[in-house]
């Protein structure tokens, strides 16, 4: 039987591209958003092997609900992609409180409790894929508490190794470097700004270009299929090699 995988924020950016890439390997793919005419562009997009629930990732209660839901209607699963996540670029000394448990929220705690919560229903052997950023080990302005809350997300995946090994859980990360997606409009950086970042890696990483979405994608396939079976705690880093 097809594996169904589960990816959260899969409406946009890296997780709608590793949807797409999914569905054409074959898998059933379950993504998740918080906004409803977002979550039905991408389904009309991903066709009939795809489905899509509202669930906001930092809200303990929605996750709740999305577990049952997927429960009813698609008993166990075989991997989750923990991708939902924002940036917002702010400087350390402007950076309040809001913003500070918004990005926690979502990036960390929403990402914790999701995978507590969706253990019930994980297939032995399954596969947890937890998309951090470069930014846990390369300094970026203005991304203090992202690169904190990347950081708190990679610093779980050893634990849970070895209390979910028993399960047949396994869990990798996978560290994209800057990639082109809505994120970094939705960020607040000006156009000009933005620009500015994709013209200087086109020119200075060994790949030529950015990394897009669809470089990612791969990548998570390989790690929630039977081929990273013995894999544990690996992290890939997919950034072009920008940060060598
Ligand atoms: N792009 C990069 O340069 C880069 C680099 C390293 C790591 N990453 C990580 O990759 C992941 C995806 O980012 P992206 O670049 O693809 O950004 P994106 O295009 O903005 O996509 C973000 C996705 O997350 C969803 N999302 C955000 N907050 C959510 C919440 N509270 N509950 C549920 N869904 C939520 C969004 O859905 P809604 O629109 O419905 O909110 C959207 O589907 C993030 O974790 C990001 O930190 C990105």
């Amino acid at each position: 039987m097809n594996k169904i995988i589960i990816i959260t924020g899969g409406t946009s950016g890296i997780g709608l591209a590793c949807a797409k890439y999914l569905i054409a390997k074959n898998y059933q793919v379950i993504i998740t958003g918080r906004n409803e005419e977002n979550l039905e562009k991408a389904l009309s997009e991903l066709g009939k092997n795809a489905f899509g629930y509202i669930s906001d990732t930092s809200v303990l209660h929605d996750i709740d609900g999305l577990v049952n839901r997927i429960k009813e209607n698609h008993g166990t699963i075989d991997g989750l992609f923990i991708n939902a996540g924002i940036f917002k670029s702010i400087g350390f000394e402007d950076t309040n409180e809001a913003l500070f448990d918004e990005t926690m929220n979502i990036n960390f705690k929403g990402a914790f409790f999701t995978v507590q919560k969706f253990i019930p229903i994980l297939k032995n052997p399954s596969s947890i894929v937890l998309n951090t950023s470069i930014a846990v080990f390369k300094a970026f302005p203005n991304a203090s508490v992202y690169s904190a809350s990347k950081a708190a997300l990679e610093a779980i995946a050893k634990v849970l190794n070895l209390e979910l090994a028993q399960k047949g859980i396994r869990i990798n990360v996978v560290s994209p470097g800057v990639t082109h997606t809505p994120i970094q409009k939705k960020s607040g950086m000006t156009d000009e700004a933005i620009d500015g970042l994709l013209q200087y890696l086109s020119e200075t990483s060994p790949i030529g270009r950015v990394v897009l979405p669809e470089d990612i994608a791969p990548i998570v396939e390989f790690l929630v299929s039977d081929n990273s079976l013995v894999l544990r705690n690996e992290k890939i880093v997919v950034d072009g090699g920008s940060t060598l």
